[in-house]
This record gives structure tokens, C-alpha cells and sequence, in this order.
């Protein structure tokens, strides 16, 4: 990971000095792609702790549209173990056999309805469709959701969801830690942001 971070500050590094160069930066690129066949989010030791500290609030936490599963696997490492992790295994660049054991194959809309008890859902890089605005529909009062996705106009979620959410977004110490901490890779726009509906 040290490493990867490396390569993203140094391609920073040169396109603000205006010394970009095709065949490093190229290097990122594929290292990004390679990453990105895991998952979407850059899961650093600075982040995983940040949400360590922020998960610590809730009792009981569920990965929705989880992907291959990596983020519970490392919160898992860290001590913070999930409820679930849930996909409905239907992104065409993850091989089913890619999928880490930990990830139920199930619709995420009909976990969240048959499980009330969940204090805290976290969805990353959920597609531009209608599942973040119907994730967030199906929410009860009280509950939150840590969204890690671009912003509107982005690649992830679709403007219902940014309607949404307008107005729910929690701002403590936890949650501005864990934006401070995060990081994307170059030509990614994407940011961890919490909710509460
Ligand atoms: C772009 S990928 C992001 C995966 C992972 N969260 C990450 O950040 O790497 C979107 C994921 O949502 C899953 N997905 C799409 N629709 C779903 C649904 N209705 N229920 C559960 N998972 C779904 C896909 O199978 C895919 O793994």
C-alpha cells in the first residue's frame, strides 16, 4: 500500500509541477487498474483506522453492493468485525470466484427491509442506477449511511440520491478524520461522506 500511495503522490507531484510523464504515469494507471479489479476504494492503514474510530459508535454494521469483500476483510483485521457483507454478485469485472467467502450473495435492498436492527449500512461505489436512492428510501429513522462514492454527476448513484441526502450528512470529529484520511487514485473523485436519515 505504501507503494501505491507512492506512485499517486508522485504522478501528483508532477502534474502540479507540469512535469507529467506518459510512461510513470501510464505505470498508475495500471496499478489502479489491477486495484480497481478488487475494489474501488483505496483501503490505506490511515483509513481503515478512521473508520475503526468511527465504526466503534455502532453496534451493528452491514456492507451493502460489498464487492469482492476486501473492506470487511481488513475491518475484520483490524478488529471491527461487520454484520455482513452483501452482493448480489452482478459486476461483470469481478469473477464469481473472485468474491472472498465472507460475501452473502443477496439483493442489498432486501437486506436492509429485513433487517431493522442495522445501525450503520456502508455503501461504496455503487453504480449510476437507482440502488444508493433505494437504499436510502428503504433506511428507517435514526439509521446512517457512510456513502463512499463521487459527488453528483459523478460515477456513482444517480441524482435521486444526491436529492436525498441533501441536508443528512453528520459532521463530527470521526467523520472529518475519516474524510482527512482518505484517499483516491488519480482521476477518481470519490470521498467518504456519512449520513443519517
Ligand atoms: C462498482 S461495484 C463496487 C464494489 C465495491 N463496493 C467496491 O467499492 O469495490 C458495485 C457492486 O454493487 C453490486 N450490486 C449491484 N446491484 C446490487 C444489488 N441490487 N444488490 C447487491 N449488490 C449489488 C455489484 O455486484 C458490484 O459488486
Amino acid at each position: 500500500m505504501a507503494q501505491v500511495k507512492s506512485h499517486i503522490y508522485t504522478d501528483r507531484q508532477w502534474i502540479a509541477a507540469g512535469e507529467y510523464d506518459r510512461e510513470k504515469h501510464q505505470l498508475t494507471m495500471q496499478i489502479r487498474e489491477i486495484y480497481v479489479g478488487q475494489s474501488f476504494v483505496l483501503l490505506t492503514d490511515e483509513f481503515i483506522r478512521s473508520l475503526q474510530r468511527l465504526c466503534g459508535a455502532f453496534a451493528s454494521i452491514v456492507e451493502l453492493g460489498a464487492g469482492i469483500g476486501w473492506l470487511g476483510h481488513w475491518l475484520s483485521k483490524y478488529g471491527l468485525r461487520l454484520q455482513a457483507s452483501i452482493d448480489n454478485k452482478s459486476w461483470s469485472d469481478f469473477p464469481p470466484e473472485r468474491y472472498l467467502d465472507l460475501v452473502q450473495n443477496m439483493d442489498a435492498v432486501a437486506y436492509l427491509h429485513l433487517h431493522p436492527e442495522v445501525e450503520l449500512f456502508i455503501l461504496s461505489w455503487p453504480q449510476e442506477d437507482d440502488l444508493a436512492a433505494r437504499i436510502w428510501q428503504g433506511l428507517r429513522p435514526g439509521q446512517h449511511l457512510l456513502y463512499i462514492g463521487e459527488e453528483r454527476g459523478g460515477c456513482t448513484a444517480n441524482s435521486d440520491f444526491f436529492d436525498l441526502i441533501h441536508g443528512h450528512e453528520v459532521e463530527n470529529n470521526a467523520s472529518k478524520e475519516m474524510r482527512q484520511s482518505f484517499l483516491s487514485f488519480d482521476d477518481f473523485h470519490d470521498q467518504p461522506h456519512l449520513y443519517q436519515k
